[in-house]
Parts: structure tokens; C-alpha cells; sequence
């Protein structure tokens, strides 16, 4: 392994888990793809989004990103090479149906997922999907996105025909991934597409997107033999940010929405009561039977996981009267999110304990540091390196608690388009020179990569 600054870091093997234990990197349509133009694809709310001057802090989009339309060949290659045996990406559905819906579905956009699936197996890499990683087609925000009921309907129809072409060499399939951020970022806080700032609108969202969930997993059973089928939540642990009972409450209320609000109908338990109090009149439209689609039976729990929260009480401040404090004297990446691998051993102690999942996949982590390119070409991201080793680490103590965490996906193959921060924030274990669109292995993905081949 080229440069051995490991000498801080903890031992860890990968024979110290499983063997069938799966190893990947996660990507999403949107954020590598680029050719947004091409083989039919159509409009998608994040073209639409990235248009308007001030929604992307560079001014970005992901017209291009990754290339990885042209490229995926050389990325799948990457991953391999890696020692992974798992690859977690997403289908952007106006490459299915440019508009969203109708009879027939586009060919080339078929053909391309097809062509990818093959390209993974082929380098014993097992696919995973996510059928919906926030690349709505615009054609349906045009009749109200999210929030119109037959966008649900939609999503079923376009599950249909992804379930049936690939099923049969796609075995993992997610339906959403990060139905809180789809829902608030879109819808109510507006940063992400389409930017959206109504509350309503936004739980009206978010209960579309879990009964969507819920519907499209017996087409994806009946479609695909032997389907494993789940959903990736963004999830939290949290904590008051003193002892006072107003902190306290206002925890609960915050975990509520940000926890308990997918947790609880999804194992079930319909909507938390607490919250569907306080919520008032914001309440989404419930209609008979959605309680119960949504709490259809999956076969795991994707749970994407970044950072711990320190909540306190803050009366009239966002839906739930909470505010997120920025606790002094913790490590945190560049993005300002606090680096706690012991969070996510809580967090996961909370899922196993209160909810039972038969089984859990890290479906993200990551980090996103400032990376400097050495005149050499080397990018030496010592503490992506570390956050990843932690986490691993914490993956390792899960797994020991006897909780069923059966595998691990890096956030990300490649640094790619970030949303609203646009190409500002690097998250890759691969650099990507996006003028020349070279890929270059970070210190942190030749880590990764010793780790998984045995080469510590
Ligand atoms: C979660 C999202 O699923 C992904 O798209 C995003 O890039 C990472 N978090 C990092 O913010």
C-alpha cells in the first residue's frame, strides 16, 4: 500500500467479519451521470433546480458530473479493484419514462441500467438499487410532484417495468433512499428541488413517498424471484442539549419527526401520536389502508448514516419548536457535521432495540473534507481515511452487540455533484479532476481497498 501513515490507526481486518458480509460503495443517478440530454432522457426536477441562479452555491449542476454515462465501464473497474463485492446505485427515472409516466418506456434508458447491471456482475459485483434517489421527472412536479397521489401511481408503473427488465439479475432493491430529505430539503426548506417551503406540502410528500414505498414492494416481489426488498433512511441519534425538561421534550419532538416519523409507520405503528398532535392541521391526508401499505414487510433496513444532533428546546422555530445546536469542541468534517462513530453505535442499539429489523445494511457513510492535490497527483485525505477506519471500527462493535448489520457502503465511489453545495463538497474515495475528468485513488480509498483485499 502506497504511503503507510496508518500507524495511528486501530487494527481492523476484514476477516474480523462475516463472509458473506457485504462490502460496496454507494453512487446516485443524478449526482455521477451527466448526459442529461441523451438516449431520451427527459427533464428532471434537479435540471429545473440547478437552473435558477442562487439554488447551487457554484452556480453547478449535474449536467456532466462524473461523466459517468460514458464512463461507468472505468468506475465499475475502480470498485472492483476496490475488492468490493457489492455496488449500490440508482435508475433516474426520466431515462425511463421521459415524462414520467405512459405506455411505452424508453429502450435506451433500459438499455443503459441493463448494460451497467451486466457490467457489474461481471466483476462479481451484486447490484443494488435504488429506484428513487430524488431525480423525479419534471413533468410530474408539473401536476404536483410528490404531493399528487398519482405520482404514486406512477411510481408503481415505473417500478413495474425496472422490476421486470433487470429482475432477473437484480436481487437487492430499495425503493427510496432518504424520504426525510426528499420531503423537508425539497418541500420545505427549499434547498433541494424542487424548493418547495410549505410544511403541508411537504408531510403531504413525505406520506406519498412511504405509501409509494409500500406499494411498489409486491410489484418488485412478483416481478423478481427471490427479491430482497428495503428502504434507506436517513437517521439520527440524538441528544438534549441539557438536562432541562424543556430540552428533553423538545428532543422527543425533534426525533420525532426525524426518526420516529418513518420508523414508526414503517414497523407498523402508524404516525407517532405526538407529533400527529402538534402537527395540527398540517397533518397529511390519510386514506384508508395507507397505514397498513406502508407498513408492508420488507427484508431490511437501509440506514444511511452521517451524524449525531444535539437538540434543544427553541418555541416557533421550525415545525417542531427545535433547534440543532452546534456543540463546542467536537471533531467535525467540512461540512460541519460532527464526526461520532459511538453515535452510530447508539443509533443502531436504538433501531435493533426498539424496532427489530431483520437485518440492516449501512446503505451511506462518509465524509467530506477540503482534499488537496499534490503536485504529484496524490490527494494524501488522512482524515477521510480516519472517519472511515472509526466507522468501521463502530460497524465492528455493532455487529459484536450481536445486532444484525450485514453489510457496508461507502458515500462515495467518486466525488460527484452534492446537491445544493454543487461540486464544493468531495465526498469520493476517488478524486475527480472534473475539467479532465480524471479519477485518482484518495488515501482513504487505497485503505479501503488494502482493508477489503487483505493487505493491512
Ligand atoms: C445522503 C444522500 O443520499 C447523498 O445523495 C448525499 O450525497 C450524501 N448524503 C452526502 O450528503
Amino acid at each position: 500500500m502506497k504511503n503507510k501513515k496508518t500507524d495511528d490507526l486501530p487494527l481492523l481486518k476484514r476477516t474480523d467479519f462475516a463472509l458473506d458480509f457485504r462490502w460496496g460503495c454507494s453512487t446516485s443517478s443524478y449526482q455521477i451521470e451527466g448526459g442529461v440530454d441523451l438516449d431520451g432522457r427527459g427533464e428532471s426536477i434537479w435540471d429545473r433546480f440547478c437552473a435558477t441562479p442562487g439554488h447551487i452555491r457554484d452556480g453547478s449542476s449535474g449536467a456532466v458530473a462524473c461523466d459517468h454515462y460514458h464512463r461507468w465501464p472505468e468506475d465499475l473497474d475502480l470498485a472492483r479493484s476496490l475488492g468490493t463485492n457489492a455496488y449500490r446505485f440508482s435508475i433516474a427515472w426520466p431515462r425511463i419514462f421521459a415524462n414520467g409516466r405512459g405506455l411505452a418506456p424508453n429502450q435506451k434508458g433500459l438499455d443503459f441500467y441493463s448494460r451497467m447491471v451486466d457490467g457489474m456482475l461481471e466483476r462479481g459485483l451484486e447490484p443494488w438499487v435504488t429506484l428513487y434517489h430524488w431525480d423525479l421527472p419534471q413533468a410530474l412536479q408539473e401536476q404536483g410532484g410528490w404531493a399528487n397521489r398519482d405520482t404514486v401511481d406512477a411510481f408503481v408503473e415505473y417500478t413495474d417495468v425496472v422490476s421486470r427488465h433487470l429482475g432477473d439479475r437484480i436481487k437487492h432493491w430499495i425503493t427510496h433512499n432518504e424520504p426525510w430529505c426528499t420531503a423537508f430539503h425539497g418541500n420545505y426548506e427549499g434547498v433541494h428541488a424542487p424548493g418547495l417551503k410549505d410544511v403541508k406540502t411537504a408531510l403531504q410528500v413525505c406520506h406519498n413517498v412511504l405509501v409509494s414505498h409500500g406499494l411498489a414492494i409486491p410489484v418488485i416481489r412478483r416481478n423478481v424471484p427471490g427479491a430482497r426488498v428495503g428502504a434507506a433512511l436517513s437517521l439520527h441519534p440524538l441528544q438534549p442539549a441539557s438536562d432541562s425538561a424543556q430540552d428533553v421534550a423538545a428532543t422527543k419532538r425533534h426525533d420525532g419527526l426525524r426518526n420516529r416519523w418513518f420508523l414508526d409507520p414503517l414497523h407498523g405503528r402508524g404516525y407517532p401520536a405526538d407529533i400527529w398532535r402538534i402537527l395540527g392541521d398540517k397533518a397529511p391526508v390519510v386514506q384508508d389502508g395507507d397505514l397498513a401499505t406502508i407498513a408492508t414487510p420488507t427484508d431490511f433496513l437501509g440506514v444511511n448514516y452521517y451524524f449525531p444532533e444535539i437538540v434543544a428546546d427553541a418555541p416557533g422555530v421550525g415545525v417542531m419548536s427545535t433547534q440543532v445546536i452546534e456543540s463546542d469542541n467536537v471533531e467535525r468534517t467540512a461540512f460541519g457535521w460532527e464526526v461520532s462513530p459511538e453515535g452510530m453505535v447508539t443509533l443502531l442499539g436504538r433501531l435493533a432495540k426498539d424496532y427489530q429489523p431483520a437485518e440492516i445494511y449501512l446503505t451511506e457513510n462518509g465524509s467530506t473534507y477540503d482534499d488537496v492535490l499534490s503536485p504529484e497527483g496524490n490527494i494524501d485525505d488522512v482524515e477521510r481515511r480516519r472517519y472511515l477506519v472509526r466507522h468501521l471500527q463502530a460497524t465492528r462493535e455493532i455487529v459484536a452487540q450481536g445486532i444484525p448489520v450485514k453489510g457496508y457502503f461507502a458515500w462515495s465511489l467518486l466525488d460527484n455533484f452534492e446537491w445544493a453545495e454543487g461540486y464544493i463538497r468531495r465526498f469520493g474515495l476517488t478524486h475527480v479532476d472534473f475539467e479532465t475528468q480524471q479519477r485518482r485513488l484518495k488515501l482513504s480509498g487505497e485503505w479501503y481497498g488494502a482493508f477489503l483485499k487483505g493487505e493491512l
